[in-house]
């Protein structure tokens, strides 16, 4: 039985909100254990009303029954869809069934991206940037900002309650126990904001901050911001701005360190292991996610760690003469998602022939990190951490990056 939640955003805006806790991997790949909502908005006028996106479409009924308990099939006149990907437009058909009047806005895109819908044919009207709508004494304008997370995708602005509907962009992960970021007492809404940006923005992080100008040139500064996933923004939405903007630009958190490693025997784990003792000794945040032959990191907090990293050490042992296959697959994905000119440091083992410190580099250099130092040991049984080595890098992680001097 899906959790839904209506709540007045304001005069004439309800958010209809569905909290996912199935979805154990989003975008099939993600984990959430988080849970995520999907939020569609209601706006009532006296002329009719606008829904704004949907659900994804299991919970198309849910969705349904929540509009009929608002209002009727009839009254909805438009449904604007900001952004075509199901987790917002999968519930489109069944909207469409049941409001058979109601016209569908969106970027031009979406009318391609779209057809074939049931229901759609003849229904699609494009808006264009800066385009506006005037219903019931209420304007709304239409902001295109592609790439968040589609090329479709858009906003809109309600001038008159300084309301922001933004889909992805200002999303979270995390289903909350209350609608507002004010009702949230102990979530750690910045490590779902950090996380979704991250994982499911991450490769278009330069489209946020062109957004965002986007949105300072046109003079929007909201009160509230409502995203399609998430907390609703009433309490601090310069503050998710912000963070936003820090995310896109990949933006350090002081001394934070992240350390990911993959260790079949516990060779390359006493490395990792030593060098974040070494670092906890000399003040910095050491984040260690490991591979072992007892647990898996989830992937896409260590993609979000590498986000707002000082400084990464990758510490894998050769496999098949080459690089331990799930670490390969997480710095390809940190590659494709949380790239930045930011410092490499490489720990390695091998029985017979060392290959993983020159495929690290290989992926990780390609994407922008630079190689700052690198250990490559052959494992000896019941060996010790080479310390000096180990005291080495430490010192030279510790060492105030140009970007904080
Ligand atoms: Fe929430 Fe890109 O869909």
């Amino acid at each position: 039985m899906a959790v839904v939640r209506v709540e007045e955003v304001t005069k004439g805006l309800k958010i209809l909100r569905v909290d996912d806790r199935e979805t154990a991997y989003f975008e099939a790949l993600w984990e959430i254990p988080e849970g995520v909502t999907y939020n569609a908005y209601l706006l009532e006028t006296k002329e009719g009303a606008v829904l704004f996106d949907g659900w994804k479409s299991q919970y198309s009924q849910a969705l349904i029954e929540a509009l009929e308990s608002l209002i009727s099939p009839d009254d909805l006149r438009y449904i604007v869809v900001h952004h075509a990907e199901p987790d917002h437009a999968g519930s489109l058909p069944a909207l469409l069934r049941w409001a058979p009047k109601a016209r569908v806005l969106g970027h031009p895109l979406v009318g391609k991206m779209l057809a074939g819908t049931p229901g759609l044919n003849g229904r699609f009207e494009a808006v264009r940037d800066g385009g506006s709508l005037s219903l019931g004494g209420v304007e709304l304008r239409f902001i295109h900002a592609p790439w968040l997370h589609w090329p479709e995708t858009m906003m809109t602005w309600l001038p008159r309650d300084g309301v922001l509907l933004s889909c992805d962009a200002f999303g979270s992960f995390g289903a909350a126990p209350g609608v507002f970021d004010d009702e949230c007492a102990g979530c750690p809404l910045e490590a779902w904001v950090r996380k979704y940006v991250a994982t499911v923005i991450g490769r278009y992080r330069p489209s946020i901050l062109r957004a965002l100008g986007k949105l300072g040139s046109l003079g929007v500064e909201p009160r509230i911001i409502a995203p399609g996933h998430g907390v609703v923004w009433r309490s601090r939405p310069r503050w998710v701005m912000e963070l936003y903007e820090r995310l896109a630009r990949a933006e350090p958190v002081e001394g934070k360190v992240l350390i990911l490693y993959a260790s079949m025997y516990g060779s390359t784990e006493r490395l990792a292991l030593a060098l974040a003792g070494e670092l906890a000794r000399r003040g910095l945040k050491p984040v260690v996610h490991g591979f072992t032959d007892k647990r898996r990191p989830l992937i896409a907090e260590v993609i979000a760690d590498a986000l707002d990293a000082e400084a990464l050490v990758v510490a894998a042992p050769t496999y098949e003469a080459g690089l331990y296959p799930y670490l390969r697959l997480v710095i390809e994905l940190i590659c494709e998602k949380a790239a930045a000119p930011k410092r490499l440091y490489i720990l390695s083992t091998y029985a017979w022939g060392g290959a993983a410190v020159k495929r690290i580099r290989g992926i990780m250099e390609g994407c922008g990190f630079e190689t700052m130092a690198f250990i490559e040991a052959k494992s000896v049984l019941e060996s010790q951490s080479p310390t000096d080595k180990i005291a080495n890098i430490a010192d030279e992680i510790s060492k105030v990056p140009s970007t904080r001097q």
